[in-house]
């Protein structure tokens, strides 16, 4: 009988499957229903570096100026940071799996203080989901990049708990960006965010989201570069966030180098069985090829191990489009 169970940013989870980042991990219960449908660790929902900089703005006003802060406002901008801390802990206390805490952010001060009171609340690791999008014609590559790097550094002074980073798909060249990171210091990339898309309503003129749900397909995008990544020497934890649906996106991600998937828009469809179907059909297609654990096939068919990695290349683009009638 095959074994599920792996090693995640140095955390020993039952199974590979994580219960991405959403208002599905925002509160205690759910959380012990993604642990009894057999998730192998959480990722909470994301406090925003803006909640955290907005208190630490009250709290200042507060003690400087007690009479002009509306204690209203301030209360209720603390209480989302304290909720949050509190959520931190009790799901630590509720469930055995790693409860790993999720901060979305674009700069690399103002809020850093912030995570050492979350790692103090117990969180098992912390994932930063990095976001800001580059609106300066001056600012370059180089100087947006330095920002995830600053970020990494700064976090790995104050904590003592691993750092992994999730970020978006679109870098100039994401084997030295992740390179980079990794460098600095972090235990683990998520790749990827699926960031908030603005769309055009054309009957009435206005700018809308795009859908916030992913579709499989998009999974596609992402295969390629977490068998690039994996291939490359890094000792950093890739955890695949994008499209699982089924133990078969699952696999195809673990035989591309991950060491984790994450699943967050099949619970929105589907709810917290999805995680349960997904690991009984890793263990049965694992029994069917005779592999006893996860590492007997992880990273097969990544960049380095294959006999032919130009499939992952130009070469193979423009055999496929010129061979396509
Ligand atoms: C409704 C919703 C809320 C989300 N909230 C967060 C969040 O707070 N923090 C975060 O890092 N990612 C968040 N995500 C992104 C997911 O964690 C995930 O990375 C992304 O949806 C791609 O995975 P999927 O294809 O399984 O949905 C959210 C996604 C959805 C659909």
């Amino acid at each position: 009988m095959s074994t599920i169970n792996t090693r995640y940013l140095g955390l020993n989870l039952s199974s590979p499957v994580i219960a991405g980042s959403s208002n599905f991990t925002s509160k205690v219960e759910s959380i012990v229903e993604a642990e009894a449908a057999g998730a192998g660790a959480v990722v909470l929902k994301s406090l925003f570096e803006e909640q955290i900089v907005s208190m630490a703005h009250s709290m200042a006003a507060k003690e400087s100026y007690p009479e002009a802060d509306d204690y209203l406002h301030y209360y209720t901008r603390t209480n989302s940071v304290e909720t949050y801390l509190d959520l931190v802990a009790k799901a630590r206390r509720s469930v055995k799996i790693p409860v790993i805490a999720s901060i979305n952010c674009f700069s690399p001060k103002g809020w850093i203080d912030f995570a050492v009171e979350i790692e103090k609340a117990g969180a098992s690791a912390l994932e930063v989901n990095i976001f800001f999008i580059p609106v300066d014609k001056h600012q370059s590559s180089n100087d947006s990049e330095a920002v995830y790097f600053k970020i990494i550094d700064n976090l790995r002074k104050k904590l003592t708990i691993p750092v992994s980073v999730k970020i978006g798909l679109r870098f100039s060249n994401l084997l030295n960006f992740t390179w980079q990171m990794y460098s600095h210091g972090a235990s683990g990339i998520v790749m990827f965010n699926r960031f908030y898309e603005p769309d055009f309503d054309i009957n009435n003129l206005n700018v809308v989201p795009a859908s916030v749900l992913s579709n499989p397909v998009e999974q596609r995008y992402v295969l390629r570069w977490v068998g690039m990544v994996s291939a490359q020497d890094m000792k950093m934890d890739i955890s695949a966030s994008t499209g699982v649906y089924t133990g078969e996106d699952a696999i195809k991600y673990l035989l591309a180098g991950a060491t984790t998937v994450q699943v967050c828009s099949a619970l929105y469809k589907r709810g917290f069985t999805v995680i349960t179907e997904i690991n009984e059909a890793i263990h049965r297609w694992m029994d069917g090829k005779e592999f006893k654990s996860l590492d007997d096939f992880r990273g097969r068919l990544n960049y380095r191990n294959i006999e032919n990695p130009s499939l992952f290349e130009r070469s193979q683009f423009m055999k496929h489009y010129s061979s396509y009638i």
